[in-house]
């Protein structure tokens, strides 16, 4: 966490605004990656499945690139101090959930991709081009980064229900600014 700390100390008034676009794109992808990942192996094999592959796959090159992206901005332009009525408790919570995401939606990613590259599938973004493989074929390398893929894929799933459950607790039952903080200025 320290790097991680280092990394996004910067502090700001409020989210940049392509910040804020960027969060809720992700949120987007992160809400189809999420069912469909545990689903490939079950689809009708042949052109479903074998597309749904393909597009897990590009949609997860998309959260990284997105993820790297946010990361860069957020060191440069900053952002708001934790907002100031949360308990300490409340504080510490949401800071350590923020930064784990940040973690994951660089690190769960990586994972497939090195998995995918261990199995050894090439991956092809949206049909337009291929990435180079980032692991040797080795069929134990490629089992033990799916599996550690699956975690850190549920691991980001159980820290949203927090992320999310705090979001929608802060608009609708305490009516504070948390969650207008994230809102992109043309949807106020
Ligand atoms: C689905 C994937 C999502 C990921 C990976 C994600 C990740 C993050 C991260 C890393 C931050 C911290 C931003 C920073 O301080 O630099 C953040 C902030 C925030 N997110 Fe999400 N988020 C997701 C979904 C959502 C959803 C669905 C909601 C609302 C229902 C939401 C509401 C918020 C709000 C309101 C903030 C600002 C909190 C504050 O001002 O302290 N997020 N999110």
């Amino acid at each position: 966490m320290g790097f991680m700390r280092a990394l996004l100390a910067k502090k700001s008034e409020n989210y940049a605004e392509a910040s804020k676009w960027l969060h809720w794109l992700t949120a987007a992808c992160i809400f189809f990656q999420l069912p469909t990942g545990p689903s490939l192996e079950y689809l009708p094999q042949g052109v479903i499945q074998n597309t749904f592959y393909d597009l897990h796959r590009s949609i997860g090159f998309v959260v990284l690139c997105l993820a790297v992206l946010r990361i860069a901005i957020r060191m440069f332009y900053g952002a708001p101090a934790a907002y100031g009525g949360l308990t300490p408790l409340e504080r510490r919570a949401s800071v350590f959930v923020h930064y784990a995401l940040y973690v994951l939606i660089v690190l769960t990613p990586l994972l497939g991709w090195a998995a995918t590259s261990a199995y050894p599938v090439k991956i092809s973004v949206f049909w337009l081009f291929d990435l180079p493989p980032l692991a040797p074929a080795n069929e134990a390398l490629s089992k033990a980064l799916f599996k550690a893929h699956e975690i850190a894929a549920f691991s980001i799933a159980t820290l949203l229900v927090a992320h999310i459950g705090g979001a929608l607790m802060h608009r609708f039952w305490k009516h504070d600014g948390v969650f207008a903080r994230m809102v992109p200025a043309r949807w106020r």
